[in-house]
């Protein structure tokens, strides 16, 4: 068996239609579960990766103001949740293959894999939501933005880990929950089951980003705390916005003492 798993990683990553995206990464995932992608390779990633001809994706300035409430408001926020699960899946399919100067443990990557299916999972519900309603992944414009936060963290592992599932993962821990009452109030009773299951696993993902920053720090003989504020500093200077998920954020591991004083 000559393939590798930083080769699947850029076989993902350099496929542009969005589904396909998906059953690659769920073949490529039951490949490593079952021992056939198990060595790690040292294929490179794509600067950015391949994305479908739709949606346009536009500047966050030239965004157009989302529709709030009824139906069109629905698939609006569907359609940018789902935008987010696909860039997410990128996300962690580029964890896989970026970082092999690293050499990770093979548990580092076993967990970032799993990562990238459970967001093709994501992507595939919400996607699935989008359908029911008679829209598509693709009929509004997109954000553009999301895959800076890639771009700004490419050299470093450590600061990849604090921005991606550190930061902008444990964000949604604090906001999903917000979401989901604010539907069910509406009296959605479509959408808040499938943001549950998002919202579980993405416990799960801030909790992959906080053990391997901590074997990291450990490995590189830094304290964990002080190197998490210099790369909080460093490269997301702007600060978290509160209010904060405590009990999300502590099932994961994330100490209280180090995310709220970043608080503004
Ligand atoms: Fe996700
Ligand atoms: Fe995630």
């Amino acid at each position: 068996m000559s393939a590798t798993l930083s080769a699947a990683a850029v076989t993902v990553l350099g496929t542009a239609a969005a589904f396909e995206k998906c059953r690659l990464t769920r073949a490529f995932a039951a490949d490593r579960a079952e021992g056939r992608l198990a060595a790690p390779g040292n294929e490179a990633p794509p600067p950015r990766p391949a994305r479908p001809e739709r949606p346009v994706l536009l500047a966050p300035r030239e965004m157009p103001k989302r529709a709030y409430g009824g139906e069109k408001g629905r698939i609006g926020l569907i359609h940018a949740l789902a935008h987010i699960e696909l860039n997410a899946i990128d996300l962690a399919w580029d964890m896989v293959c970026r970082f092999s100067a690293e050499a990770m443990p093979g548990a580092f990557l076993d967990d970032w894999v799993r990562v990238a299916l459970d967001e093709a999972i994501h992507f595939e519900m919400l996607a699935g939501l989008l359908h029911r309603l008679g829209a598509a992944y693709g009929d509004l414009p997109a954000h553009d933005g999301l895959w800076q936060a890639a771009e700004k963290t490419a050299d470093d592992l450590m600061a990849r880990l604090v921005v991606v599932p550190m930061t902008l993962e444990a964000r949604g821990l604090d906001t999903t929950p917000t979401t989901i009452e604010r539907l069910t109030r509406n009296g959605d009773d479509l959408t808040p089951p499938a943001l549950e299951v998002i919202y579980r696993d993405e416990i799960r993902h801030v909790a992959a980003g906080l053990r391997w920053f901590r074997f990291l720090a450990e490995r590189r003989g830094l304290d964990g705390k002080a190197e998490y504020h210099r790369l909080m500093a460093d490269r997301f200077p702007g600060g978290l916005k509160p209010p904060f998920n405590h009990d999300a954020r502590a099932e994961a591991g994330f100490p209280r003492d180090w995310y709220e004083p970043l608080g503004r």
